[in-house]
């Protein structure tokens, strides 16, 4: 039998984007748990409740980025408006929703452009090796996230700035990439790619076995020639830029931690999510950053008190009713999903009781319009308006079949 859901804390979505002390909402979680919806949903619950927000998202969903006005990749925000050409309808005058979406290349180039004389930034920009790694370098994403995180709090043209992470297996590449990529930039990695042989060491050699000088001679060949003068080209030209880099990588960071920022991470609930989300909230507190709590996304509630097992046993006393026996039965194992989601979450909330939760449920449809993301929107924060009488009873409706 198992453990009926506890009582966790509610994380009260209004109260977190009124606050005109929340100026950063980040959205972090491993992959394809909602990350992106979540974003824009919250951008939009906060430019309509009056606050001049922006939502920097990554590679968001085509039909999205097109109800979003982000066709073109601008690498700058640009103001979103309702589908009739006209503005969102704010309470005040105040609130405004700006959006974009991040070109990775761009934020590096721009980068390299405004910590160098122009001559050495085009050498840098147009070096192969460049190109590469600011284009496929696992953590360059979450890098120029950061980056152009800096960009626009640096503005101060925002009340609100919503940051959308890149989707990586886990949440924790997004706190990890200023320091992969500075330790790459700083040339390390770079020094290990020109010199295979010793940088492989004997791990490598075992692994290859009699096969490996066969490798060595081939990775010789092909970084031998042209892609090693590339990369050395490269580390000159780079080294002078490294120390701006690593400054602001570092000033990000310290953005990160101040108290005008608040994480919230997203959790699909099954194990690996949930496993995830839990790595990623001690690993804030361990960085002293500041989280507003879990999204607990694409929930399934039940909407009828009805446990399984009493749903089961009318279906089997229905011989005669076949139709809504099969009703009967898509409920119970309904009921049964939704105790097997309270219970993870139940899990989840035992290691962490302090860390307060909202479920949305999931809708049906794609989300691709305002409309759908003012609905996230509003079942973000539905949580907190829950009458205590509503909350016993979704309670008791979770309730595991005995
Ligand atoms: N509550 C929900 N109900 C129904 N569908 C949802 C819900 N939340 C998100 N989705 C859908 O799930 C898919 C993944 O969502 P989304 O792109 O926001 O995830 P993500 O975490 O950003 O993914 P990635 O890690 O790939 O960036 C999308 O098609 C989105 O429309
Ligand atoms: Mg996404």
């Amino acid at each position: 039998m198992s453990p009926a859901p506890k009582v966790t804390a509610v994380l009260d979505v209004d109260a977190l984007i009124d606050d005109p002390g929340t100026r950063v909402l980040v959205c972090c979680g491993s992959g394809g748990v909602g990350k992106t919806t979540t974003s824009a949903a919250l951008a939009i619950r906060a430019a309509e409740r009056g606050r001049r927000t922006v939502v920097l998202t990554i590679d968001p969903a085509k039909r999205l980025a097109q109800a979003l006005g982000l066709q073109a990749l601008s690498n700058e925000p640009g103001r979103v408006e309702a589908a009739d050409g006209g503005a969102l309808s704010a309470t005040d005058g105040r609130g405004e929703l700006h959006a974009m979406m991040l070109d990775m290349r761009r934020t590096f180039d721009e980068m390299v452009q405004s910590h160098s004389p122009p001559d050495r930034a085009e050498k840098i920009i147009s070096n192969p090796f460049y190109q590469t790694i600011s284009s496929s370098f696992s953590g360059t994403q979450e890098y120029m996230a950061m980056e152009k995180l800096g960009q626009l709090a640096a503005t101060g043209e925002w009340d609100l700035i919503v940051v959308d992470t890149p989707p990586s297996r886990s949440a924790l590449d997004f706190l990890d990439a200023p320091q992969r990529m500075s330790t790459f930039l700083d040339g390390r990695m770079i020094r290990l790619l020109s010199s295979p042989a010793r940088a492989g060491g004997k791990g490598l050699r075992k692994l290859l076995g009699a096969g490996f000088s066969l490798f060595a001679r081939g990775v010789g060949t092909i970084l031998g020639g042209q892609l090693l003068a590339d990369a050395s080209a490269f580390v000159q030209a780079f080294d002078t830029m490294f120390g701006g880099f690593r400054e602001r990588a570092e000033a990000t960071y310290e953005l990160l931690r101040s108290p005008g920022t608040a994480f919230v991470v997203v959790a699909a609930p099954e194990p690996d999510a949930l496993r995830e989300a839990a790595y990623f909230v001690d690993r804030l507190s361990a960085e002293g950053m500041p989280l507003s709590g879990l999204v607990l996304n694409r929930t399934h509630p039940v909407l009828a008190p009805l446990s399984a097992t009493r749903a089961r046993d009318a279906a089997d006393g229905l011989r005669g009713a076949p139709l809504a026996a099969a009703v009967l039965r898509l409920h119970a194992d309904r009921v049964d999903l939704a105790d097997r989601e309270e219970r993870l979450l139940a899990r989840f909330t035992s290691a962490h009781p302090a860390v307060a939760v909202t479920r949305v449920p999931v809708v049906s449809g794609d989300i691709t319009d305002l409309d759908g993301l003012r609905e996230i929107g509003a079942r973000l924060a539905a949580a907190s308006d829950v009458t205590g009488a509503e909350a016993v009873a979704s309670e008791q409706s979770l309730r595991p079949a005995r």
